[in-house]
């Protein structure tokens, strides 16, 4: 069987009163549009549609830029939103028309929790002969659509709020939107869609009642987890169903046999990667791609990006990264910042207020408190004292320091790139440091000390 997905996304989204099309707001770190994407992928003979209206260039765009681009989608557009019926009405001309047995899958792309278990079980409901709805049993329908059924439980129609009779609104079982409808009948019913409705759209809703018409079986596919087919209409909606995601991402990761301190206060927007052994403290933030080794240890208000975390590292209180790789046995924070191109060995210590940027480190050298270190490729068991700054930067270009191993940097030094210092080289403290240093030599680059006798301090003169 061939499925056509078609996914609708031409809604403007005004309460969200944001310029952003509200399929591209984020649940997770990743806009919505997406979720209900990745939510198909891998169905056997899949094709994308997206219907877009408002902001659709934007939308597209975020789909085939960025580091996962998405390039073989059908974009169409629809350009008045005259209703979900209307919608699909402007993906047929490019659906496929020769198999009979194809099915047109219809998502919403502001329902972005839907599981891709629920979709195969509602597909496999659907052929060529029955048409099927995703829908929810629920003591709040109000605003939905109802699902009307005859005294046989068999399902007749759907009918919109805002035309049900004061009986069928007392109805519980909502329509998701989600359907899943033989393609060619569609076209056919489609086709023959009137807008004589209380809103004076064309509802997709209405080709039940066309089946049903047609003696084309309906079924159900019926669930009770609201969250799945919850749509995002503000952003008091979009909150609930971030709190919902991370809840979920909470027990994956609970259940993966991680330490949280207190679940509710770890948040995962991306995708993260575990071992064993982890533990995790409050208000801790994964973003991007992050994957933790075992025995990793993970302080109070940390924030990590698209990182990878070596086995038994400790990250301490207040630590920032964003892009790097630890290897095993680091020691990073209280406090410190580590950016992109920061690349540690084994059990390197990065202490309190220190910063890195594009700073490579060999095996068990150490940056324990205040120091900016950047552009730089740093040998093993070397030592950068408190106070250490790298000056990379000329006010034009960036330039590159080098360390061999066993460098000792005394406290409060500059290093003033591009520099080089060689193996063993000792760095005097408070030192300027801007040509290359031998191996096994001492430099002291800084005024000499000068006692003056009987100097007399300055008095206050009066007034
Ligand atoms: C629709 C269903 C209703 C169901 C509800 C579930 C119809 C007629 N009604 O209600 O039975 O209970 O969803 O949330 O289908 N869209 C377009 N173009 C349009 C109109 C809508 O792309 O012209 C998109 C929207 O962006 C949204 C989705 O379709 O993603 C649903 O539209 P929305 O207005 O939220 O749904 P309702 O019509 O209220
Ligand atoms: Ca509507």
């Amino acid at each position: 069987m061939k499925t056509d997905v078609v996914i609708l996304a031409a809604g403007k989204g005004t309460r969200m009163n944001s310029a952003l099309p509200k399929v591209l707001h984020p649940i997770g770190g990743k806009p919505m549009l997406r979720h209900v994407y990745e939510s198909t992928l891998g169905l056997p003979n899949a094709r994308h549609s997206i219907v877009v209206g408002f902001g659709g260039a934007s939308v597209r765009d975020e789909f085939e830029r960025g580091d996962e681009p998405i390039l073989n989608v059908n974009w169409v557009e629809q350009k008045e939103q005259l209703g979900t019926g209307h919608a699909v009405q402007q993906v047929v001309p490019t659906l496929s028309s020769k198999d009979e047995s194809t099915v047109t899958l219809v998502l919403y792309g502001d329902v972005p929790l839907i599981k891709r278990e629920t979709l195969d079980e509602l597909l496999a409901l659907a052929n060529a002969d029955t048409l099927a709805v995703l829908s929810l049993n629920t003591d709040k329908p109000q605003g939905l659509g109802r699902i009307l059924r005859d005294s046989t439980n068999r399902v007749r129609a759907i009918v919109e709020e805002k035309d049900a009779t004061a009986e069928q609104k007392e109805i519980r079982e909502i329509n998701s939107g989600i359907m899943a409808i033989p393609t060619a009948r569609m076209k056919r019913w489609l086709a023959e869609l009137r807008n004589d409705n209380a809103q004076g759209e064309y509802y997709l809703t209405d080709l039940v009642a066309s089946a049903v018409g047609d003696d084309i079986s309906v079924e159900c596919k019926t669930i009770t987890d609201s969250f799945e087919v919850l749509g995002v209409n503000d952003k008091a909606q979009l909150a609930l169903l971030e709190k919902h995601y991370q809840n979920d991402q909470r027990s994956k990761l609970l259940n993966s046999g991680i330490t949280l301190l207190d679940p509710d206060r770890v948040y995962v927007r991306g995708q993260l990667a575990t071992g064993c052994d982890i533990s995790i403290d409050v208000d801790v933030i994964f973003e991007g791609k992050v994957s933790l080794g075992d025995r990793v240890s993970i302080g109070a208000n940390v924030r990590i990006k698209d990182a990878i975390i070596g086995s038994g590292c400790e990250i301490l209180d207040g630590t920032i990264i964003e892009g790097g790789k630890l290897g095993e046995g680091c020691l990073v924070g209280p406090y410190a910042r580590i950016r992109p191109g920061t690349v540690l060995g084994d059990r390197v210590k990065l202490g309190n207020f220190v910063e890195t940027k594009k700073a490579v480190f060999g095996e068990g050298s150490k940056a324990n408190h205040l120091a900016y270190i950047g552009d730089a490729t740093i040998g093993k068991d070397v030592n950068i004292g408190a106070g250490t700054i790298f000056c990379n930067y000329d006010g034009a270009n960036k330039h590159q320091t080098i360390l061999g191993d066993n460098v000792f940097i005394g406290s409060n030094s500059v290093l003033v790139a591009p520099v080089e210092l060689a193996d063993n080289a000792f760095v005097g403290a408070g030192s300027a440091v801007n040509k290359n240093v031998e191996e096994d030599t001492l430099v002291v680059a800084r005024a000499r000390q000068k006692t003056i006798q009987g100097w007399t301090r300055p008095v206050k003169k009066p007034r």
